[in-house]
């Protein structure tokens, strides 16, 4: 098993997590860096694609991940399924938590299929926020992705307890097989 993570700080995180022998992770760009060998599974979990905010590093991640896979082997993401649905025409806020010590506002582009996530937090030691910045594709469009990369769709379900995935589903965990 291998990781590719971005962030020194959370890799912190990870390991004090660890219970058994720690994880390789490298530091770097989950979309161009390359680690030694050749994997069975490539899984990118927690909404993680979202975080590379271009079309452009979207379509090298999957390339990326495609490059990592033996033949037959697997590429899962879990993500939302954009909650455009829920966005009324014109409109580009919706709040996802509004609780005395969590304020959580997402702000939707629709031109460049970009948002940003807002959060402020408060507690007894003041007030935090942070704003992060996401790009959102339609399950097609990561098909498109994964066919580019040589990669089909095998598998697409609402959630991990592999429930049919629907008009109604708000996540998806999608599995493409390379070919
Ligand atoms: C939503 S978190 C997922 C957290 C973790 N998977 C979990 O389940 O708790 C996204 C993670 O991806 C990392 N990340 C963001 N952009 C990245 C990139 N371009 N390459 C590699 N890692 C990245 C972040 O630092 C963060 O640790």
């Amino acid at each position: 098993m291998s990781g590719i993570e971005l962030s020194r700080a959370m890799v912190d995180e990870l390991r004090k997590k660890e219970t058994g022998a720690p994880l390789p992770v490298t530091i770097g760009d989950m979309a161009t860096t390359r680690v030694s060998g050749s994997f069975s599974l490539v899984a990118l979990v927690f909404n993680t694609i979202d975080n590379l905010t271009t079309q452009e590093a979207q379509v090298a991640c999957f390339q990326n991940a495609a490059d990592h896979l033996e033949t037959g082997g697997r590429f899962v993401i879990e993500t939302l399924v954009p909650p455009l649905q829920r966005l009324p025409f014109g409109e580009t806020n919706l709040a996802f938590a509004a609780d005395d010590d969590h304020i959580g506002v997402d702000t939707f582009d629709v031109v460049t299929q970009t948002y940003t996530s807002r959060h402020v937090w408060s507690g007894a030691s003041g007030k935090t926020a942070v704003a992060i910045p996401f790009r959102y594709a339609w399950p097609a469009e990561m098909d498109l992705m994964a066919r580019m990369a040589g990669m089909e769709l095998e598998h697409r379900w609402a959630g991990w307890d592999r429930s049919p995935f629907t008009n109604r589903s708000t996540r998806h965990v999608s599995v493409w097989r390379k070919v």
